[in-house]
């Protein structure tokens, strides 16, 4: 007997809901959770796949180039994990470091244990030559009330816009960074709002900020994040890619600026000085733009200099929760000067910040005579980098993407609703209805190296 066609509707449509539904069981119900991608080592060759270890025993990581979904069997490579911090914050921080992978690919995998198997994620790896890339910066999020929720709008930011990487500039938690319901928490949105819909998952670049001082290791032991002379909570480090291309060095605001950590920070300089662009992250600002908090003398003293010196193009500052860019500045007490910068859009660095991916915006309203722009409001930093290509000459273009605000009532205000995700492949395309801070007379994109030209365009 022939079915009749609604029959055959209602079977496909019942289906497709098994399907839904299973998938979605499928991930509730995994035996691992909270996944995070460090890069701490060299991101062209290798990643670290991070996970707390809800239930079950023996993961195995499956991976290859090639997508075979959720059939594990299939994938080429499997890797154990290569190191677990098991009940610190109250999770099984499971650590599987994937070596010898191929710069500039795409590597698919998938987490099994012997209870259950992780949905497909995706990541891609770092291009060995000089390449365009994008990257997303920020810092400061808080663990309850409208920051939390701001914090989130952020993260969603993240999977739209698909960066090869994010750097994560501090303060991720209220409190002291001891609190395993609120890393919890931090984790668990990680994982839920940054990953893009088809799995693509960014790494991490994480800095240390002055909310974990309570445990001044928990970066270490929460991202396998690298140390300095065998000392754990020596957390500073830095990576880089694209054959003298990029150079990404983390500092820690929260020990001491001098002697270890100044000898180790001109030692990387110098034995990356020959790189294009070198980019520092650091927490708290030399000079923050906003008047609740000091000047960090004794930090300036000790690191301003070696950026003069060695050139760093570009330095990401965050704890103020506002939002700032400097023009290149250089240390300088002469006359002009101002708190001991003074502009050099030639040989200066490009201070950026200043940390209010989701907890809630100070005034901006201490800008220095080199300030290019601050603003108040929720905001993270997307980065396009490009080499010499084509005659044009190499560049870094910085936009602030504003993804909140607070109405009169002081109630959360989303201003990311409307962005469409980018597709694979067009992360360099300018979403519609992002919105971007574009004060005249500048625009929405301040380039760097920068040259005094007013932009025509002011919004888009
Ligand atoms: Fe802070």
């Amino acid at each position: 007997m022939r079915k009749k066609p609604d029959t055959i509707f209602l079977g496909v449509l019942l289906i497709v809901f098994i399907c839904i539904f299973s998938a979605a069981a499928a991930d509730e119900n995994s035996s691992t959770g909270k996944y995070r991608l460090v890069w701490n080592d060299d991101p062209m060759t290798t990643v670290t796949i991070a996970w707390d270890q809800l239930r079950g025993n023996n993961p195995v990581v499956y991976y290859g180039q090639k997508d075979f979904g959720r059939d594990w069997m299939k994938y080429p490579n499997s890797q154990k994990p290569t190191r677990i911090v098991p009940n610190y914050r109250g999770m099984n921080n499971t650590f599987a470091k994937l070596k010898e992978l191929q710069p500039d690919r795409a590597y698919y995998f998938i987490i099994r244990d012997s209870e259950s198997m992780s949905r497909r994620f995706w990541f891609r790896t770092a291009p060995a030559r000089p390449k365009p890339f994008t990257f997303i910066c920020g810092g400061d999020t808080k663990s309850s009330g409208t920051a939390h929720e701001a914090g989130i709008l952020s993260n969603k930011m993240v999977a739209r816009l698909r960066p090869l990487f994010v750097i994560f500039d501090g303060d991720y938690c209220s409190g002291n960074g001891t609190s395993a319901e609120r890393w919890q928490l931090w984790l668990n949105d990680w994982a839920n709002f940054t990953i893009a819909k088809d799995g693509r998952i960014f790494p991490l670049l994480p800095v240390h900020g002055n909310h974990e001082d309570g445990d001044k290791s928990v970066l270490n032991k929460l991202f396998n994040v690298p140390y300095q002379n065998k000392d754990d909570e020596n957390i500073f480090y830095s990576v880089s890619f694209g054959h003298k291309f990029f150079h990404f060095i983390a500092l820690n605001s929260q020990v001491n600026p001098e002697g270890l950590q100044r000898k180790w920070l001109e030692r990387d300089l110098e034995s990356h000085k020959k790189f294009k662009y070198i980019f520092a992250a650091y927490h708290k600002p030399f000079r923050p733009h906003t008047g609740r908090k000091p000047n960090k003398d004794f930090q300036y003293e000790q690191w301003a200099p070696l950026f003069f010196k060695y050139g760093l193009d570009i330095a990401l500052e965050g704890d103020s929760h506002m939002s700032k860019i400097t023009f290149p500045v250089r240390p300088s007490n002469e006359p002009g000067s101002s708190e001991g910068f003074i502009r050099d859009d030639k040989n200066g660095t490009m201070f950026i910040g200043e940390g209010s991916w989701g907890a809630t915006p100070r005034p901006s309203d201490d800008d220095k005579p080199w300030t290019l722009r601050s603003g108040s409001f929720n905001q993270i930093k997307w980065i396009q980098v490009f080499p010499e290509m084509n005659g044009n000459p190499s560049h870094i273009d910085i936009r602030t993407v504003i993804t909140a605000t607070r109405n009169k009532e002081g109630k959360l205000v989303s201003h990311i609703e409307d962005v469409p995700a980018l597709s694979e492949g067009r992360e360099f395309i300018v979403p519609a209805n992002i919105d971007l801070y574009a004060p005249p007379p500048y625009g929405a994109v301040i380039t760097y190296p920068f040259v005094e030209k007013v932009s025509r365009r002011e919004t888009y």
